[in-house]
C-alpha cells in the first residue's frame, strides 16, 4: 500500500536525519563537506541507495512484459511508485502520473504533445521572466515550429511577478501559461494557485515547473488546480534520470504520444498503429526501472519526515542564512521576493562569483556559481552570474556558519 499524504509531526530530529546521508561525512579538501548545492541536485539517504542496490542484486527484470515471476515483481515494485507519487502530490487518478526522465523531459513532452493538438499559428505561450531554460527553450522551439509567439511576465526588483502585467498578458490567444513554482536562481515562490485561478478564468491551461518546489514543501495538484505539474527525483533526494509529469486526464487523453516504441502501443501493423492508454502511451521503451523504484523509497522517506516539517525547518534555516549573509560587507542578495524557498543567490561588489565558489570549494563548501540555466534572470538583474547556496533539510546552522566564514575568508584574500 502506498502511504497517505504527509501530515505535520512534532519533534523531528533533523540531526538524526542528517546522519542518514553518508556522503555528508566525507572530507573535501581537508574539511568535512558542507553541501549547499541542493538546487542543482540533492543527496541521497542510505536507504534509497540500498533499495536501488537491492533491486539490481535480486529483483531485476524488464517491466510490463514478462509473465515470469521476476518480471511481475519488478513491475509491481515499479508501479507502486506511481501510487506513492499520486498520493504524495494528491493527484486524483493514478494514470495522471507519467514517468519521465526528469523535469526537462516532462516539459518537452507537454510542449511537443500538447502543442500538436492545442497550439496554432498566432497563439501565445506565456512564461515568466525568471524561468529556468528548461521552461523556456522547449516552448521557443514549439513557437518556431507552430508560428506561435512567446510572451513574458516581468518581475520587479525583488523577483516577484508584476501582477497587473501578468493579468494584462492573459488574452484569448494565450494557449498555455508555463511557469515555475519556485525559481532555481532566486528562490521566488510564485503565487501559483492565484495565477492558475486567473488563467482558468479565461480557460487557459497551466503547466507548473515544480522542480524546485516538490523537494521543499507539500504540493497538492488538486488544490492548486494545475493542469500539468513537472518535477525530478534527483532534486528530492532520489535518483537521477527519473521524473514525473502530472497531467489532467482530460488533456492527456487528447494529447498524441510523444515518442514511439515498445509499451506505448495497442496494435502495430505496417498499415496502422494504435496506441496504449494514458499514462503508458507516453512511456515508450524500457524505462529506468531502478530509478523508479528508488523514487518510491524516497517518497516513503520524505513522508516519514513530513513535508510540512521540512518546509518549516528549511524556512528557519533560510531566514538564518539570509541574516548571516546580509551581515557581510559588500554582499548583495539577488532575489528578495516576499515568499522564498531554500535559495540564497548573491554577488559581491568586487569579487566574481566564480572566485567565491572556488575559494569556498577549497574549504570543503559546495555551492553553485554562474547563470544557473537562467540567463534571462541574470539579465533582468544586470549580473552575468551569481553565487548560489541552496539548502536542504539535512543542512543546519553550522553549515551556514561555515559558509559565511568561508565568504569572509574569500573577501580577506582579495583585500
Ligand atoms: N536546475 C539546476 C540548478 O538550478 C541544475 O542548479
Amino acid at each position: 500500500m502506498a502511504e497517505a499524504a504527509t501530515k505535520p509531526k512534532a519533534d523531528v530530529d533533523f540531526n538524526h536525519i542528517r546522519k542518514q546521508f553518508p556522503v555528508l561525512t566525507q572530507q573535501v579538501n581537508g574539511q568535512t563537506l558542507v553541501y549547499l548545492d541542493n538546487a542543482a541536485s540533492s543527496q541521497m539517504p542510505a536507504r534509497v541507495a540500498d533499495r536501488i542496490h537491492a533491486y539490481h542484486r535480486n529483483e531485476h527484470a524488464n517491466v510490463h512484459r514478462g509473465i515470469h515471476t521476476l518480471s511481475q515483481k519488478a513491475t509491481d515494485a515499479y508501479e507502486l511508485t506511481r501510487e506513492k507519487v499520486q498520493k504524495f502530490i494528491n493527484a486524483k487518478h493514478k494514470d495522471e502520473i507519467i514517468y519521465t526522465t526528469g523535469t526537462t523531459d516532462s516539459i518537452n513532452l507537454v510542449a511537443n504533445s500538447f502543442s500538436d493538438r492545442f497550439i496554432d499559428e498566432g497563439d501565445e505561450i506565456l512564461l515568466s521572466e525568471i524561468e529556468h531554460h528548461a521552461n523556456i527553450v522547449p516552448w521557443q522551439m514549439i513557437a518556431e515550429r507552430k508560428g506561435a509567439n512567446i510572451r513574458v511576465i516581468p518581475v520587479d526588483d525583488n523577483g516577484d511577478i508584476i501582477w497587473n502585467r501578468f493579468v494584462e498578458l492573459l488574452n484569448d490567444n494565450t494557449a498555455i501559461l508555463a511557469v515555475g513554482h519556485v525559481s532555481n536562481a532566486l528562490g521566488t515562490v510564485h503565487p501559483i494557485k492565484k495565477m492558475i485561478t486567473e488563467a482558468h478564468k479565461r480557460s487557459i491551461p497551466v503547466l507548473v515547473d515544480g522542480a524546485q518546489a516538490v523537494p521543499h514543501a507539500p504540493v497538492d495538484v488538486q488544490d492548486l488546480n494545475a493542469d500539468f505539474y513537472a518535477f525530478s527525483a534527483h532534486k528530492m533526494c532520489g535518483p537521477t534520470g527519473f521524473g514525473i509529469l502530472y497531467g489532467k486526464k482530460k488533456y492527456l487523453d487528447e494529447m498524441p504520444p510523444y515518442r514511439g516504441g515498445g509499451d506505448m502501443i495497442d496494435k502495430v501493423s505496417f498499415e496502422e498503429t494504435t496506441y496504449n492508454i494514458t499514462p503508458h502511451k507516453f512511456e515508450a521503451g524500457t524505462p529506468p526501472i531502478a530509478a523508479g523504484i528508488g523514487l518510491g523509497e524516497t517518497i516513503s522517506f520524505l513522508n516519514e519526515i513530513g513535508m510540512e516539517n521540512i518546509a518549516l525547518y528549511e524556512q528557519k534555516l533560510l531566514d538564518y542564512g539570509t541574516e548571516q549573509l546580509q551581515s557581510i560587507d559588500g554582499i548583495r542578495i539577488i532575489g528578495t521576493a516576499k515568499e522564498k524557498a531554500s535559495v540564497l543567490s548573491f554577488v559581491h561588489d568586487d569579487i566574481h562569483a566564480t572566485d567565491i565558489g572556488t575559494i569556498l570549494d577549497q574549504q570543503g563548501i559546495a555551492i553553485r556559481t554562474g547563470h544557473h540555466c537562467a540567463q534571462p534572470t541574470m539579465r533582468r538583474f544586470n549580473v552575468s552570474a551569481t553565487a548560489r547556496a541552496s539548502l536542504s533539510f539535512y543542512n543546519n546552522e553550522e553549515d551556514i556558519d561555515r559558509f559565511t566564514e568561508g565568504i569572509r575568508k574569500a573577501i580577506s584574500i582579495f583585500e
